[in-house]
Parts: structure tokens; C-alpha cells; sequence
């Protein structure tokens, strides 16, 4: 069937949908058996991401299961520091490893030159997965596109990977903001190309994930997540002045109402901190709201689980509203629970 609806475009475009559509962060990943599989033989997580056909299939391993309204491209937000010439490598069991850039003088290592190069197999993984889509009767799922915020990125830049109280990210912002400045406009510049040039390759929507924007105060988080946020946005459209652009300034609490009056993103992506009633009343009103079951209870499921999405449907099925979780899919969730939840919202809907 050509031309069928995409559920979860109409909602980004403040239309009405046919019903509530979802998808879920991290929804491929290592809850799926058909991952675990892929990854034996693929190698480390990096060779992966950067194999468009293995990258492709990933993709499409959720949406085979579960039939969820949008496809996330299988990649990653630290391939922009890779990209630009930092050492990474994702260490099985401890996540990524980066050589950290404490100052200014540490960031000559990072450049353009390869950039596109480098992230080119990203967009043929694109290019590929919308082919898919079509041919195993996908029409209706949208295909999104994403990349990190460049506060977040600088975190695992800095530190040199997660972190807990991000003592010399902050340290940077706050002791040397000229420094600080030079590398999130690096970030705001490539973060804008890679998400043109993953639009270009047939990404239909785009989300920005700020998963440590909660780790600063107000003033902090205007300076370094809403504004370069905003000139993100700002880049983009001037490319692509329709395209759908999702926000996710994870754990940011009150400063969401800030973020949504001053980045220009079309839509807000919520964690499962924020009470929907608030979001329904304060955020809602401005653009629709993606979220926000809180991970750990989809692990858990059982009557707790219906509960809580029934909580969140009710509250923010009045207004522009796609179902997903508060922050990406845990590893050790059960996927019957998953296929339950994707039931729920069905019979929601
Ligand atoms: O949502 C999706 O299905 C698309 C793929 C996706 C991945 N990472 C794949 C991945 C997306 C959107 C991301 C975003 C991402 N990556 C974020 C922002 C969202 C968030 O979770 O806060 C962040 C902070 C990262 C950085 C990152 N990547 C970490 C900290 C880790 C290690 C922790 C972990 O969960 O293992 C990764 C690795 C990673 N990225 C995996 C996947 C499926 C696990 C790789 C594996 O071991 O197989």
C-alpha cells in the first residue's frame, strides 16, 4: 500500500493521527535476541555501527517484532567525536572509552577533514533501511535520525567517557569558558552537517539527545544546552525548513518550559521525572510531547506497568502526544513485556 499514513509525522506536524503511535529509545539493542546473535558475529559495537548493511538490519529487527510507528537509525552520538579524530572505542561491559580533551590546547586533535568520510556508511545505512522499510511492507514507519547534543557529547568528550558528578566537563564550562565555547561551537557545526546530511540520505525526522542536560543549573543550561540547541535547530532548517526536530533534555526538570520557548524544536521528549498532568498543561500547549514510561517498569511489568502507561495516556492523549519510554530500553527487560506494552498502547489508542 503506497502513500499510507505515518502516524508519528502527523503528530510532529500537529495533525491528527489515526492512533497513538510509538516507538522506543534504544528499542534495537540488547534486550533483542536477534541483536545478541548479530553482534556475536559482527565484532565490536563501532564495526557494527559502521556496517550499513549490519547497521540496517539492526534497525529493522524492532520493527519486524513489534511494528512501532518510526525506526531509529542503529548508530550511535559518539560518532561525531570519532568522527572528528578523537580516539574511541566501546570497552564490552564498561561502555565508551575516550582519550579526553581537558583544554584547549587538547582539542587541535579534533578536525573536519574526514568527517563525512568517516560517517558515510551512517547514510548508506539510511539509504538502505528505507529500501527495507518498503519492501517487508513497512510503509507507515517513519525512519528518524538523531544525533547527541553537544553538551552531552562534550561530557563523555571531557571526561573521557560516563561519568557521575562530570567534576572536569564543568570545570572547563565553568573556569574557562572561552575554551568551553570553542569546542561546543565544534559540536554545534558538525552535530547541524550530520543531521543534514542524514536528511539528505531520507531520515524523515530528527532527535537531539541531551541525556546530562539535568546536570546543570538554570543559567548553565541556558548557556550550554538551549543555546547551542537552538543554533542546531537554526542550521538545520535553514536547509530544511520542515523537518521535524525532537528534543530530549533528559533529568532537565523545570528548565523544560525554558527549552521548549527557546530552542525551536518541534516536539519535546520527556523523562519519566516529569509528571505528565504538568506536561500536558505546561508543554503541551506549545508542541507535542513524546514519552515518558519509566524504563525500569517496562523491565518490571505486571499491573504496575498498565498502570503507568494508563497514567500517561490519560493525560496527554488530548493534545500532540507520541508514546515512548523516559530514557533508552534496559538490556535486561523481557521482551514479552515489550510486546505487551506495544499492546497496551494499541488498545489505548
Ligand atoms: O535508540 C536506538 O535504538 C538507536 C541507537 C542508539 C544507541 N545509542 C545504540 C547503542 C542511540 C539513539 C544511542 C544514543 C546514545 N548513546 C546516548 C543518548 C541516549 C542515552 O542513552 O542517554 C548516549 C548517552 C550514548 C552513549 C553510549 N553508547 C553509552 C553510554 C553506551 C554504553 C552503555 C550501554 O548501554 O552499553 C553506548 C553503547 C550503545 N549505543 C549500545 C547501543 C545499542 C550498546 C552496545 C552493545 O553493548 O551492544
Amino acid at each position: 500500500m503506497a502513500n499510507q499514513k505515518k502516524n508519528f509525522l502527523e503528530v510532529l506536524k500537529k495533525h491528527k493521527p489515526d492512533h497513538i503511535p510509538f516507538w522506543f529509545m534504544r528499542q534495537a539493542g540488547r534486550y533483542l535476541p536477534e541483536y545478541m546473535e548479530l553482534r556475536k558475529q559482527a565484532g565490536g559495537f563501532l564495526d557494527m555501527a559502521y556496517n550499513p548493511d549490519i547497521a540496517s538490519e539492526i534497525t529493522m529487527q524492532p520493527i519486524r517484532r513489534f511494528g512501532m510507528d518510526a525506526a531509529i537509525i542503529f548508530s550511535d552520538i559518539l560518532v561525531i567525536p570519532h568522527a572528528l579524530g578523537q580516539h574511541l572505542e566501546f570497552v564490552q561491559g564498561k561502555g565508551p572509552k575516550l582519550n579526553p580533551l581537558r583544554g584547549s590546547s587538547d582539542f587541535s586533535v579534533l578536525n573536519f577533514s574526514k568527517f563525512q568520510q568517516i560517517l558515510s556508511p551512517v547514510h548508506e545505512a539510511i539509504s538502505l533501511t528505507k529500501t527495507s522499510l518498503k519492501k517487508e511492507g513497512f510503509e507507515s514507519t517513519a525512519l528518524i535520525g538523531f544525533c547527541g547534543a553537544p553538551w552531552t557529547v562534550a561530557c563523555y568528550m571531557v571526561e573521557g567517557g560516563g561519568s557521575r558528578d562530570f567534576i572536569n566537563v564543568k570545570k572547563l564550562a565553568f573556569q574557562d569558558e572561552k575554551a568551553f565555547s570553542e569546542l561546543i561551537e565544534i559540536l554545534v557545526e558538525s552535530s547541524a552537517q550530520y543531521l543534514i546530511d542524514q536528511i539528505n540520505a531520507g531520515v524523515e525526522a530528527v532527535q537531539i539527545f541531551d541525556s546530562w542536560a539535568g546536570a546543570l543549573d538554570a543559567q548553565s543550561f541556558h548557556k550550554w544546552v538551549v543555546n547551542p540547541t537552538r543554533q542546531i535547530v537554526n542550521l538545520v532548517r535553514s536547509q530544511h525548513p520542515d523537518i521535524p526536530i525532537i528534543g530530549f533534555p533528559r533529568c532537565a526538570g523545570q528548565n523544560y518550559l525554558s527549552y521548549v520557548q527557546n530552542t525551536g524544536v518541534s516536539a519535546i521528549s520527556i523523562d519519566q521525572n516529569i509528571d505528565t498532568k504538568w506536561a500536558a498543561n505546561s508543554l503541551q500547549s506549545f508542541v507535542p510531547v513524546q514519552g515518558n514510561l519509566d524504563p525500569i517498569c517496562l523491565l518490571t511489568g505486571g499491573d504496575s506497568m498498565v498502570m503507568a502507561v494508563e497514567k500517561i495516556i490519560g493525560d496527554l492523549k488530548d493534545g500532540g502526544f507520541i508514546f515512548n519510554i523516559g530514557h533508552g530500553i534496559h538490556k535486561q527487560t523481557p521482551v514479552e513485556h515489550v510486546e505487551k506494552l506495544c499492546a497496551l498502547i494499541r488498545e489505548y489508542s
